[in-house]
């Protein structure tokens, strides 16, 4: 199959403001210089937040990481996790179609799919509520054969078992995941024959399903307030949460495609072309030539163009990469001794004006590393960069 981006795409992306503060908080797990690393996750919750992964969230994900596109499409659409189409509004349906599932009736539950959903794997049902595709294995062979719908497993499952699941689905319920024929995990059907003390003291459901339960997230959109947001690496005590985001201003709508918007035609969404078309990135107003866009911090002085001697490649301080250099030098800044020039104070309103890429000079360090470039010196990442090992 091929795994291309869909012919329509929606106009834009933004993650909800949780989501967006638990992204922040993924990319900060990673080493300095590594935070591309945080790809994977970062997609996984675009994706969960809108079903599919669309284009303009691949460049919101790949721009936040500071990733070429390309990038972030080469990761997406390697991936077969990652749905590069739009999905049912209520559900899709991955239909395990490996061995196990094959020879205890998989066949038999793609025909469900087929008749219910749709003819063909990853066409939406004619309600637009559910698309389906076979799979490989999931892992849950012994309860074989078995679904993923939305988060979870639905496991020893019949036909009939399967149309009355996609049935309650579209009524608008969630049928708890799981065994469906009564077996509590993996156990032979007519209960335990050994290690029976493991029977006592157990919850109503395995854990996996006793989870799901208590989260009711099974085919559920995230928007990041299912769970609290957690980052123990960032606190002493192991367990701080991250200060979150301030609440959402509007919500994020569903990812339509945008009419006759195609993604093929210029290559570019109509999310990139407005971002190729803004003249700078702040300030935002005319009033505010000369004010920070946020309230914190001074502006540093600037200049017009790079001197005669030609601007320094600030792509040697670690943090800054191409897209951040242009946009650098949008703002005025051309030189390493310029930015080793900033007090905390002009920091500070670097970045809040950083569209996209708040906070950097101060996480990088930036004055330190541009005040050691500045001299002459080299810093240990500069050194990769000329060796070629890091663009
Ligand atoms: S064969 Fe279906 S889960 Fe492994």
């Amino acid at each position: 199959m091929l795994r291309r981006l869909h012919k329509e795409q929606p106009d834009s992306f933004a993650f909800t403001p949780d989501n967006q503060a638990w992204a922040d908080a993924q990319i900060t797990k990673y080493p300095e210089g590594r935070q591309a690393s945080a790809i994977i996750p970062l997609l996984w919750r675009a994706q969960e937040q809108e079903g599919w992964l669309t284009r303009p969230a691949i460049e919101h994900v790949s721009d936040m990481l500071d990733l070429a596109y390309i990038r972030g499409l080469e990761v997406a659409s390697f991936y077969f996790m990652f749905q590069l189409q739009p999905v049912g509004s209520v559900a899709h349906i991955q239909i395990c179609g490996t061995l196990s599932c094959m020879i205890c009736g998989a066949e038999d539950l793609v025909a469900v799919c087929k008749e219910k959903i749709a003819d063909k794997p990853h066409a939406l049902s004619a309600d637009g509520k559910f698309s389906w595709e076979e799979v490989e294995c999931l892992g849950a062979c012994a309860n074989a054969p078995m679904a993923q719908i939305g988060k979870d497993y639905y496991e020893d499952l019949t036909t009939e078992g399967l149309s009355k699941l996609l049935d309650d689905m579209a009524a608008g319920n969630v049928p708890t995941p799981g065994p469906q024929n009564g077996r509590y995990s993996c156990e032979p059907l007519t209960g335990l024959t050994s290690l029976k003390d493991h029977d006592s003291g157990k919850t109503k459901y395995n854990a996996s399903v006793q989870l799901a339960s208590d989260i009711g997230d099974t085919i559920k959109r995230i928007d990041g307030t299912e769970v609290p947001l957690l980052a123990p690496w960032q606190g002493k005590s192991g367990s701080k949460p991250v200060s979150k985001a301030k609440p959402a201003a509007k919500k994020t709508a569903e990812p339509k495609p945008a009419a006759k918007a195609s993604a093929d035609a210029t290559g570019d969404t109509q999310q990139a072309a407005k971002a190729k078309s803004k003249a700078k990135p702040v300030p935002k107003t005319a009033k505010s030539e000369d004010a920070p866009s946020a309230s914190a911090g001074k502006k540093p002085s600037t200049l017009k163009a790079a001197r005669e001697t030609g601007a320094d490649d600030l792509k040697m301080i670690k943090g800054v990469g191409p897209k951040m250099e242009k946009l650098l030098n949008s703002l005025g800044f051309f030189h390493f001794d310029q930015v080793a020039k900033w007090s905390d104070e002009e920091v500070a309103w670097v970045d809040q004006n950083l569209e996209g890429f708040k906070g950097r000079v101060s996480r990088d360090n930036w004055v330190k590393q541009a005040g050691v470039l500045a001299s002459g010196g080299d810093t240990e990442f500069a050194s990769r960069v000329k060796k070629g090992s890091v663009y």
